[in-house]
């Protein structure tokens, strides 16, 4: 049911197989599933039944797992487009959508990656993992371990908030803190980890994670009847996110389903950490690791992406941008969504909509302009920073 892949890595294209594990490729850069993509063949398994018909796994036949009783799924993915009209009508904007992650098990965007890293590892054999985290992946890595029965030690920066902290340990997670970021967590797990025994869940440093980000845009493809929206904002650390939909919307066009229009991908970051918006506005292929970061939007602390030559790759090709906002506009962000759509946004949600106002004040967006605002968690997890 699923297309033939082979793993190619995003900078030098080498090739490799993908009936063994693999993780980056000899150069250190990240592996991409390349599917030999033959038209007439739907992107939707229409065999399945629930729950998997209503999550990422629909679009099982551009999904890596072969044997479907490897997935585990907890119901992730189909999240709704919502139509943002009375937040649109205060910005003079006339097609505003929110698509809201937050209604996601585990509460983000998250789980899509994990439940498909997690199904395709498990289809290799493999039953302890390891993962850095800001928090948001720990807990979804940690909700889909569970599910599998398998065992996983969490790395998170101290200050990543209880709620975090005590959602993995719900799922028998085994939970360590670091004092600094996830930079920091993730040079504590493989110190203690040894790869041989625990496979690292690293964004970026397996190829399947992005996989399930990708249905994303998938969703956004089937929700807008095959139009799509002519901007889509998005929240970005690791990137798999952006890099996710940007392949999605790749192999859309490989099948012949949309021609190479495409939405301009717009990533955001936060003043205090943004090596992309710094990169895109060099011109540069590679970010520079951003010293000190700082930002209470936990998800955006990274200071450097393995991914992030894919990231400005992405933004470019679709004509977009890399937007850095400030605390007190993410913070005013969350204030708006919550008054003008009912959504309880996490910081990295406000930062989206923080980036659409200075989009607007620069006038990079245009009245009438499908857009699409990702709130890619719920805020309910965020009670020490919001
Ligand atoms: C809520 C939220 N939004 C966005 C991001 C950034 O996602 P990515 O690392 O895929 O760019 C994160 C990452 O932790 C997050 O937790």
């Amino acid at each position: 049911m699923s297309f033939d892949y082979t793993l190619r890595c995003g900078l030098c294209d080498k090739e490799y197989d993908s009936a063994v594990i693999q993780r980056l490729c000899e150069c250190g850069r990240p592996l991409l599933a390349k599917y030999r993509l033959t038209g007439s063949h739907s992107i939707i398994d229409k065999s399945l039944s629930a729950p998997l018909s209503d999550s990422i796994w629909r679009y099982r036949p551009l999904l890596p797992v072969k044997d479907i009783r490897n997935i585990i799924c907890l119901g992730e993915g189909q999240t709704p487009l919502l139509p943002a009209t009375r937040l649109g009508d205060h910005l003079g904007l006339r097609n505003v959508f929110i698509k809201d992650e937050a209604v996601n098990p585990s509460g983000s965007f998250k789980v899509r990656g994990m439940s498909a890293a997690i199904s395709k590892a498990i289809e290799y054999g493999i039953d302890k993992f390891c993962v850095p985290t800001a928090g948001n992946a720990g807990g979804a890595a940690a909700a889909y371990a569970a599910a599998a029965g398998c065992t996983i030690r969490v790395y998170m920066p101290a200050d990543s908030g209880d709620a975090f902290i005590d959602e993995c340990k719900a799922y028998g997670a085994e939970v360590a803190t670091v004092d600094g970021t996830i930079v920091d967590a993730g040079a504590k797990m493989r110190k203690e980890c040894d790869p041989e025994e625990w496979f690292d869940l690293s964004t970026l440093k397996e190829p399947y994670r992005l996989e399930g980000k990708k249905t994303m845009g998938l969703e956004l493809y089937e929700q807008f009847n095959g139009d799509l929206p002519d901007v889509i904002i998005y929240p970005t650390g690791g990137g798999t996110g952006l890099i996710g939909m940007w392949k999605a919307f790749n192999e859309l066009e490989e099948l012949g389903l949309i021609d190479s229009t495409r939405p301009r991908l717009v990533s955001v970051q936060a003043e205090g950490c943004a090596p992309i918006p710094k990169a895109f506005a060099e011109g540069r292929e590679f970010a520079e690791p951003w010293p000190n970061p700082q930002t209470a939007a936990l998800g955006l602390r990274v200071p450097s992406a393995v991914g992030d030559f894919l990231i400005l790759r992405a933004i470019r090709e679709t004509g977009g941008e890399a937007v850095a906002v400030s605390e007190q506009s993410w913070r005013e962000g969350v204030k708006l969504l919550g008054h003008f759509t009912g959504i309880y946004a996490c910081p990295e949600g406000g930062a989206v909509l923080a980036a659409l106002i200075r989009l607007l004040i620069d006038e990079k967006v245009e009245p009438a302009d499908g857009i699409v605002l990702f709130n890619t968690g719920t805020g309910f997890k965020y009670q020490h920073v919001l």
